[in-house]
């Protein structure tokens, strides 16, 4: 049985993580610093360090003993990094570098996750790995030096590592409420209050969305790949959905209580996100979860919530 050290362990992604990996009899170490994660995600049996991974020494401490690090923490808001460029750089890259620190000196894997968010805007789609890196945001922008960083550990001290550029990932525990939450589970507040879901725009727009068990999958399945050449893999379903039948089919589960309206389009909303997921299909990994069964899913817990 392995030891696993999971930041940003306590939030969405990572606390599934960590349930996966307890149910199959691994030990778990989780860094969080609680700023949008939540204590009650984690189960009782994973060791919590409330602390910032921003710290380096924080890092290494945690890091101490495990057989691999994934690396998950981040401020995943595209709008509270551009608010505050300073804090973005220090979590969703420093952080990043401190995790490749941490792992050198004995070699382990570090599995991080980077984002679709990587691609920016306007090239051809499926996006496929080798597709010109064009963030349009800060977010973004520390997303993609993370992956140079990953390359160049690899370079520098033979450091093995993945890093997953998720698409839209959704399920139980994505926290509802604020305007930049996802939309699957915004939808699914709605609906569960016998509200309409609101589609910006002319609900046109695609996204792959991808069900958070399958990135969980895609997560432990990269242990497997970590290599010094630090590869990167897309991590999404590979099937458009338009914003406008994702309405529909959320609405539905609510019992039709309201049907779908519209509000202005998202300023700077990307029209179309498609992952070309053939890399990671051709070493083994596959999306299992229908959207219908995802979002059943995710509607019900949001339901009990
Ligand atoms: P989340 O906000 O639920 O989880 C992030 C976790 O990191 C939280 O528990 C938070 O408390 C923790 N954290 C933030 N700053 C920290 C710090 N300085 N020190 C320690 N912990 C800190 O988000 P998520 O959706 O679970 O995202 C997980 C990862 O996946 C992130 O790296 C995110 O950028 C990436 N990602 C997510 C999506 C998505 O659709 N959810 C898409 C692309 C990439
Ligand atoms: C997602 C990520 C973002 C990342 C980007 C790039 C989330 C929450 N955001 O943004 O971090 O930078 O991918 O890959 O995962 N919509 C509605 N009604 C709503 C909410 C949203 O119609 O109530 C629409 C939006 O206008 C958009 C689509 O749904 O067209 C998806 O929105 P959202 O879930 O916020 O994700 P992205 O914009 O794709």
């Amino acid at each position: 049985m392995a030891l696993y050290l999971i930041t940003g362990g306590a939030g969405f992604i990572g606390s599934r993580l960590v349930d996966a990996l307890l149910a199959d009899g691994h030990h778990v170490r989780v860094l969080d610093d609680l700023s949008s994660g939540r204590r009650t995600n984690l189960d009782p049996r994973a060791q919590l360090l409330v602390a910032d991974a921003s710290d380096g020494g924080t890092y290494a401490g945690a890091a101490r003993n495990v057989d691999a690090i994934f690396h998950l923490c981040a401020i995943t808001s595209v709008e509270a990094c551009a608010r505050d460029r300073e804090r973005s750089r220090r979590v969703n890259f420093k952080a990043a570098t401190h995790a490749f620190d941490s792992a050198r000196d004995r070699r382990i894997p570090v599995i991080y996750a980077s984002s679709a968010a990587v691609y920016g805007a306007g090239s051809d789609l499926p996006l496929g790995e080798s597709t010109e890196l064009r963030p349009v945001s800060a977010y973004g922008e520390d997303k993609r030096d993370s992956e140079f960083h990953a390359r160049d550990a690899g370079r520098t001290y033979a450091q093995p590592s993945v890093g997953l550029r998720f698409f839209n990932v959704y399920g139980p525990r994505q926290r509802p409420g604020d305007p930049y939450s996802g939309v699957v589970t915004n939808f699914c507040d709605k609906a569960r209050r016998g509200e309409p879901c609101v589609v910006f725009g002319d609900g046109g727009q695609t996204r792959d969305f991808i069900y958070v068990d399958d990135v969980v999958s895609a997560l432990r399945f990269s242990l497997s790949l970590a290599a010094p050449e630090a590869p990167v893999f897309n991590v999404g379903s590979g099937t458009p959905t338009t914003i406008r039948k994702l309405a529909e089919c959320v609405s539905a589960l609510g019992g039709d209580a309201a049907a779908p309206i519209s509000a202005p389009e998202r300023i700077g909303d990307i029209r179309h996100s498609l992952a070309d997921i053939g890399r990671l299909r051709s070493r083994g990994w596959a999306p299992r979860t229908t959207l219908d069964e995802g979002l059943k899913a995710t509607y019900e817990y949001s339901r009990r919530a």
